[in-house]
């Protein structure tokens, strides 16, 4: 594995937001695990990191900071893939969340927030959000439970284009999904769209379980109206959120959760699911307030 800073960054032109905030491309601080195999294993998608902020120089922190995280990988899996967690006090206090997706089992999501932990791409940060194919671990020194963050990144496959007539009709599909993914268990939901002779598409949303369901809802709507552009005529895309995520291909990508698990069910479908590579559009957002 090999963490590279992203060349390719796209500013998208958004007139309509840029009243109420400021847009700032995080270059030195955004990076990505690109590995160019196809895989059906768990991939780092992405890593926000705040800038430099000695957390490697404080040791107490480390200390902290190593705690917490075993704490989140101990609990996580066996809170339906959704934990918080805080460790120390004062200036060494620091606050984190995990969350697998809501189809991954409970021993992917152990594997999947293990791993997470032990990702070192942002050791001198005190505030990191890590994307990775199966959960979510974000830690901060300062407290962020319950607080709607916009940080977002899509990733696109930008040589798949969607068929034109099917465009607008994924686009409604997917709203309608963000319509009734926050009233859903767990604020996490799955829908299949049929598209005739263009097959199916599949779609996901989650939001992570510390907001409130019309933050939720609120969510997903802000990622769908600012990648719009970004996402609009794709065949395969994936908008990763700190507070919550919408993903749409064209093939099943998320296990089969509703079958009761026993292990060789669970093997049969990871070996099904072809966690696809995509060309890594990553755009963050933040918002100057
Ligand atoms: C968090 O860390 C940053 C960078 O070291 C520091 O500026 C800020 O005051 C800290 N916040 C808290 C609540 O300790
Ligand atoms: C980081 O540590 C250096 C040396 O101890 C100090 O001068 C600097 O102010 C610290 N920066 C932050 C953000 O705490
Ligand atoms: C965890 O990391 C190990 C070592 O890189 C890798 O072999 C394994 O497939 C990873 N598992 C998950 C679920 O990420
Ligand atoms: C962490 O950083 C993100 C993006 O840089 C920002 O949106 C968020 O407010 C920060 N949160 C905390 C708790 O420091
Ligand atoms: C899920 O189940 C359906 C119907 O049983 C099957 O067609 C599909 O291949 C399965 N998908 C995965 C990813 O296991
Ligand atoms: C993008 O999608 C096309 C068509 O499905 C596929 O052949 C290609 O490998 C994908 N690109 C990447 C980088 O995965």
């Amino acid at each position: 594995m090999k963490l590279k800073l992203i060349h390719h960054l796209s500013l998208f032109s958004l007139p309509w937001i840029q009243k109420e905030m400021e847009i700032f491309i995080l270059l030195s601080t955004l990076m990505l695990l690109t590995n160019l195999s196809l895989a059906d294993t768990n991939e780092v998608l992405g890593l926000q990191c705040s800038g430099s902020d000695n957390a490697t120089l404080e040791n107490q922190y480390q200390v902290n900071l190593n705690n917490l995280l075993d704490s989140l990988a101990a609990n996580g899996p066996i809170h339906n893939g959704f934990y918080t967690a805080t460790e120390g006090k004062g200036t060494y206090r620091i606050f984190g969340i995990t969350q697998c997706r809501g189809d991954v089992s409970p021993t992917d999501c152990a594997a999947c927030i293990r791993n997470s932990t032990m990702v070192r791409g942002c050791s001198t940060s005190k505030n990191v959000t890590m994307w990775l194919t199966w959960c979510v671990l974000r830690y901060s020194n300062m407290s962020f439970f319950g607080v709607w963050d916009q940080s977002a990144m899509a990733l696109t496959n930008d040589t798949n284009f969607e068929n034109s007539n099917v465009v607008s009709q994924g686009l409604n599909f997917m709203n309608e999904l963000a319509a009734t993914a926050p009233q859903s268990p767990l604020m996490f939901q799955t829908a299949v769209l049929d598209v005739g002779q263009s097959g199916k598409r599949y779609g996901m949303a989650q939001c992570s379980r510390d907001i409130s369901k019309s933050d939720c809802g609120r969510c997903f709507v802000y990622l769908l109206a600012t990648f719009r552009t970004t996402i609009g005529n794709k065949r395969g895309w994936e908008i990763h959120g700190a507070s919550c995520s919408m993903w749409y291909h064209d093939y099943q990508f998320y296990f089969n959760f509703s079958i009761p698990a026993n292990e060789g069910a669970m093997k049969i479908s990871h070996e099904r699911v072809a966690i696809r590579l995509m060309i890594p559009v990553l755009l963050f957002l933040l918002s100057s307030l």
